[in-house]
């Protein structure tokens, strides 16, 4: 094989998006912006070097895309062709370059490795595509034998041109002795005043270098972002697609255009998702797991047989074997559970460890705490963690029972099999298998008149 350079183009304003200073390419797409899904694609093909062609907002990439790639800096948007030019200085006269966009962001490692093992030695090919609708392309014009002779930008197209369906995706393998003669033939007289990558195919055929074509699988591999209705319309298609894999490959989604995954998602058997879950980040199954409408789940790690209620969020947290959650959870980062544990409603649950059966079920704050088994933490419990300055641990022992509206104002511990009476404000340790209770004496009066409404008179 051919040594392999790549060379993405990035450079245009993208004014279309009307975002106010985020440049177009740093828009996501399930989560990942679409330049670096562009280079991520290219870097599995493992070329000599990647280079990025970029002009506006180009700090902004430099900070938000880590890859070590070549950035070329085009200041002014002469075109295709120029850009391209800018970044022959990393490319060497052997071997051939390969040209991406960073606003096509699907494009995927297997059409990319058919367009390259296409090319042959000293041969030039391009990625097309059959449009029903093929205005606003570049269209690829055949000579009488079949053989590519040129491509006419959509703005240059005759009244017969502009009824070719074949459209040039703008994905290119040339061979890099030709780019370097090539695109110093370039001029740019043309509806657009630009320098068009596009005519080296005619200067191909002039030298009489053969021009391969290969047709895309699926368009929306090929297809563009624009503006923000683009972007979406690729997001949907682009979480229809994993759905799809995700359900052959066994996971159950009770509907599939109801389910959003940015990251990755692994899964065991029997695994149930509801509607309008969403996955972020990177996140394990287990096995029979039932997951309820409208949960958020980042970075998350559960285990076998959890049932976890709808609404629920979860964030860089471990679930253990059997535990119920929610609904209305919310489990916050370093949260680590053991099995049957049970969180129910409008609980919150930080930086914290809960051992196996422990049950905090409703109405509650867990921060910074150490949790043993079998404990019941009563609703309306608050660890109290903050002292406006810093925070603090709260550790409860095995089997305690801490009674309804608890503040435990850390730095505190509860011993084993500890109880503490309801309302209590707890600011020392408690002893293990003793009752505590720190509340003001309840006191009734007997000779207390209620205050009663004078009538009017
Ligand atoms: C280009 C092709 C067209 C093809 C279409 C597919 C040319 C002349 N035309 O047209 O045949 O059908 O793609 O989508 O190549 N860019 C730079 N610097 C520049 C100009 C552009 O980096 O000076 C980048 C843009 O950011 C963009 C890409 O190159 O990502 C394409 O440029 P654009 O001018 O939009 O070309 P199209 O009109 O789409
Ligand atoms: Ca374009």
């Amino acid at each position: 094989m051919q040594d392999l350079y790549v060379i993405i183009l990035a450079a245009g304003q993208g004014t279309r998006m009307r975002s106010h200073q985020k440049p177009k390419v740093l828009h996501s797409i399930a989560g990942k912006p679409m330049l670096s899904r562009v280079i991520e694609t290219a870097e599995q093909l493992n070329p000599n070097n990647i280079n990025v062609v970029v002009g506006h907002e180009k700090e902004q990439l430099f900070e938000q895309v880590h890859f070590s790639v070549n950035w070329v800096i085009q200041d002014q948007q002469l075109g295709t062709g120029h850009a391209v030019k800018m970044a022959l200085p990393n490319i060497p006269q052997e071997g051939i370059t390969l040209v991406l966009y960073g606003d096509v962001p699907l494009i995927d490692e297997t059409t990319l490795k058919n367009l390259i093992n296409t090319v042959g030695e000293n041969e030039v090919a391009i990625l097309t595509d059959l449009l029903e609708d093929p205005s606003g392309y570049g269209r690829i014009i055949r000579d009488e034998k079949n053989h590519v002779v040129k491509i006419i930008e959509d703005k240059d197209v005759n009244s017969v041109q502009r009824l070719i369906k074949e459209i040039n995706t703008g994905i290119y393998v040339i061979p890099n002795q030709y780019l370097h003669q090539w695109l110093n033939q370039l001029n740019n007289n043309n509806a657009q005043q630009e320098y068009y990558l596009t005519d080296i195919i005619a200067l191909a055929h002039e030298h009489n270098v053969p021009v391969k074509t290969v047709p895309v699988s699926k368009s929306y591999l090929v297809m563009g972002v624009n503006d923000k209705v683009q972007l979406a319309t690729l997001e949907r298609i682009y979480q229809q697609e994993i759905a799809k894999q995700l359900m052959q490959n066994g996971l159950m989604l009770m509907d599939p255009n109801r389910f959003d995954l940015r990251g990755e998602l692994i899964f065991g058997r029997d695994v149930i998702i509801d509607v309008n879950v969403i996955f972020e980040g990177n996140s394990v199954l287990g096995n029979n797991i039932h997951i309820g409408a409208n949960c958020v789940l980042k970075n998350v790690t559960i285990h076998d047989n959890v049932i976890i209620q709808p609404f629920s969020h979860l964030e860089d947290c471990e679930v253990g074997d059997s535990a119920k959650i929610g609904p209305y959870a919310r489990l916050r980062p370093k949260v680590n559970l053991a099995k049957e544990v049970h969180i129910g409603n409008f609980v919150e649950v930080k930086n914290s460890k809960i051992g196996i059966g422990s049950k905090v079920n409703h109405l509650t704050y867990v921060g910074d705490t150490t949790i043993g088994k079998g404990s019941n933490i009563g609703a309306g419990t608050i660890t109290c963690n903050y002292d406006g300055v810093s925070k603090h641990a709260t550790i409860i022992g095995d089997d305690c029972r801490i009674g309804s509206g608890t503040m435990l104002v850390a730095p505190v511990a509860v011993g084993d099999r500890a109880t503490i009476g309801a309302g209590s404000v707890i600011t020392r340790n408690c002893p293990e298998n003793q009752l505590t209770i720190s509340r003001s004496k309840q006191i009734s009066l007997a000779s207390w008149v209620r205050p009663e409404k004078k009538s009017q008179s």
